[in-house]
């Protein structure tokens, strides 16, 4: 697993150009996993969401967008220069919406304090994730609802082109958009070293989640889970 401020470095490095690269490199299908994940936060009807590893916030604006005005919507990074965009783009924009300072792995967030917790794209940057889920597990009530959208391993007959997108394609693809190419060949050794979404199922259930079930998209490349004490 990555060092937490080797990670910090790194989103710090891309953080102007991180979300036209995410738009451009996943062909806009980003936009569609993360309605997913919205509409599941929609459907645990929360009054309180915290939206971890939120980067320049894409997560956090569209939960506001679809949430009620009295369900507070908190985004948490520990990168600042991505939470910066974010504030900037909340204070154009007119959009009511925090950006806080957090590790998620001692998140300075109370115990049993969240309806709902969403984290799209962070998990796999966890230095250590078995903290880290047991830090997603505390922060949420007992009835409370984990949303995590992630890249995961693909079906096995697509796996070769994955791997082949993941190690090569994507890497040289993302460096000349963003002049950055180390980050993005550590986006392909990242999702090549990831678990696959039974995997991560059963680490979430380790952590102390009961009810774990997940959904597949895009031949398994990634994954929308949802976990329940
Ligand atoms: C790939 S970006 C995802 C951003 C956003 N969730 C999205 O969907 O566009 C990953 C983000 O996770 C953050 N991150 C990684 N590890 C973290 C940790 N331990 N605590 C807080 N943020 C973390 C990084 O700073 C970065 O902004």
């Amino acid at each position: 697993m990555p060092e937490g401020s080797a990670v910090q470095r790194m989103f710090s490095g891309i953080a102007s150009r991180y979300d036209f690269a995410n738009r451009v490199l996943s062909l806009g299908l980003c936009v569609g996993w993360r309605e997913q994940l919205v509409a599941a936060a929609q459907a645990a009807e929360p009054k309180t969401v915290a939206d971890l590893a939120t980067g320049s916030g894409d997560v956090a604006f569209a939960l506001r967008r679809d949430l009620p005005a009295d369900c507070a919507v908190v985004g948490y990074d520990f990168c600042e220069p991505m939470l910066e965009i974010g504030r900037v783009r909340a204070r154009q924009e007119g959009v009511a919406l925090e950006f806080k300072s957090g590790d998620c792995m001692r998140l300075p967030i109370a115990d049993a304090s969240q309806d709902v917790v969403t984290i799209a794209y962070g998990v796999r940057n966890f230095e250590d994730r078995v903290k880290g889920l047991g830090e997603l597990r505390r922060i949420l009530r007992a009835d409370g609802t984990l949303l995590i959208l992630e890249f995961s391993q693909p079906s096995a007959w697509f796996a070769p082109f994955h791997f082949i997108h993941v190690r090569c394609v994507l890497p040289v693809l993302a460096g000349l958009l963003t002049g950055d190419f180390g980050a993005y060949k550590y986006l392909g050794t990242s999702i090549a070293g990831f678990p696959d979404a039974a995997g991560l199922d059963a680490e979430l259930k380790a952590a102390g989640f009961a009810k774990v079930s997940h959904k597949r998209m895009l031949f398994g490349t990634v994954a929308l889970h949802q976990a329940q004490a």
